[in-house]
């Protein structure tokens, strides 16, 4: 689908990019416990864009924000925490640069080298950026020739370093970017159908702008996790003491109306593992029909005749998305159905009649769980910003790459 120009597309613009600096956006958001990052894969994700830049010669700034530090210099959010981490994905040395605009960047590109890496201080400790201020942008744009930006994660924030920039200088998406923006077409841009979309986590409340896109876009809406109790308290089965949204029950139903009215089939479990606790393999565990749900018990994942069925479903199906769990994963034998259908999934897309991609909060983690994030055909390393993208939204970033 590319309407945005990609790396492909810089020798074009400046034929040789020796010496050429390059503002480059990546999602450095990483979680950290003492100091240190407890996991690369964002750093991973964005390193083949990093190294094809520096080995083309180009001096690399890379800007990234961490947490929220609200336009203010904060210690505990510098940037400065990384830059191990990343020399260990990058394999090379990298230099810290405690701005992000200004006379003290300019002099570190005067010390760096053709190939050279620097990471810049946090965005987020300037108000410009969440602003989205012209002059904070233009200030940083001073110091670079073109800007790259391969944060899809950070691609729903209209930002001075996700959006503002790329007004200013010629731009392109990295092959991070370029690589999630194709995924994502293949999804729910231009799928091949039948498509079957599932969505699980806690809450409806949360995701009421996915399911209600979905249902205008897939065939199949697989709901599961916490949310699914609504869905089944709005078609009246008791649900006990589940987690539940009540007062969204009529929300409920008005989506199962639309659903219906575009041909799309919504699937909610049949038989349920349920608990009077929620602990790990709990006294009072057993599996049942949605129906017989007791007063003091809670629904707590999928049961194992829908997981079959749902299994069946994404066999006659050419591609799948897949956000949240299917019930409280974290706590055993609550991942059942999860593992369950991620392993049926994961082996339709090994085998070649399934694209499957997923992103989103907890997704990875219970994929990663199951065992078989890497037989998905793709996985996104976006949390906010792949809901938004299910959601149909418009991603500034993206957006502003496309122009
Ligand atoms: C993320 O971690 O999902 C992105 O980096 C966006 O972070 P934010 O929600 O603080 O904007």
């Amino acid at each position: 689908m590319s309407d945005f120009r990609t790396l492909d597309d810089i020798g074009d613009d400046f034929g040789d990019l020796r010496g050429k600096v390059a503002l480059v956006r990546i999602d450095l958001n990483l979680p950290m416990n003492g100091g240190q990052v407890t996991d690369k894969t964002r750093i991973v994700a964005s390193a083949p864009t990093i190294l094809e830049l520096a080995d083309a010669g180009a001096k690399v700034l890379l800007l990234a924000h961490f947490g929220r530090p609200k336009g203010a210099r904060n210690s505990m959010m510098s940037l400065s925490m990384v830059v191990d981490a990343v020399q260990d994905v990058l394999g090379r040395e990298i230099m810290f640069v405690p701005e992000v605009a200004g006379d003290i960047v300019a002099q570190s590109l005067g010390i760096m080298r053709p190939g050279d890496v620097s990471i810049l201080e946090n965005t987020r400790f300037w108000p410009g950026e969440e602003a989205n201020d012209p002059a904070f942008a233009k200030a940083m744009a001073a110091n670079g020739d073109l800007y790259v930006n391969d944060a899809f994660s950070a691609a729903h924030r209209a930002h001075a370093s996700t959006e503002g920039l790329a007004r200013l200088l010629p731009s392109y998406a990295g092959r991070s970017m370029q690589k999630e923006l194709d995924a994502l077409d293949k999804a729910l841009g231009n799928p091949e159908k039948p498509v079957a979309a599932v969505v699980g986590g806690a809450k409806v409340s949360s995701k009421l702008d996915v399911l209600k896109h979905l249902v205008t876009k897939v065939d199949h809406l697989i709901i599961g996790g916490g949310m699914a109790n609504t869905f089944l308290a709005a078609r009246g089965v008791d649900v006990g003491k589940s987690l539940c949204e009540h007062d969204l029950t009529s929300t409920a139903e008005e989506i199962m109306e639309a659903a219906d009215k575009s041909g799309c089939t919504v699937h909610l479990p049949y038989d349920v593992v349920v608990s009077k606790e929620f602990a790990a393999n709990p006294a009072s565990l057993r599996t049942c029909n949605v129906h017989e749900v007791a007063a003091d018990e809670m629904i707590l994942d999928v049961g194992p005749q829908a997981v079959e069925a749902l299994g069946d479903v994404l066999k006659t199906c050419r591609t799948l998305v897949w956000n949240g769990p299917m019930g409280a994963f974290e706590t055993e034998p609550f991942d059942a159905a999860t593992v369950a259908l991620a392993r049926t999934a994961a082996a339709l897309s090994k085998e070649g009649s399934l694209v499957s991609v997923a992103g989103g909060g907890d997704t990875v983690a219970a994929l990663n769980h199951a065992g078989v994030a890497q037989d998905f055909t793709y996985i996104s390393t976006a949390g906010g910003a792949f809901l938004e993208w299910m959601e149909g939204k418009e991603l500034p970033g993206v957006a502003a790459l496309s122009q």
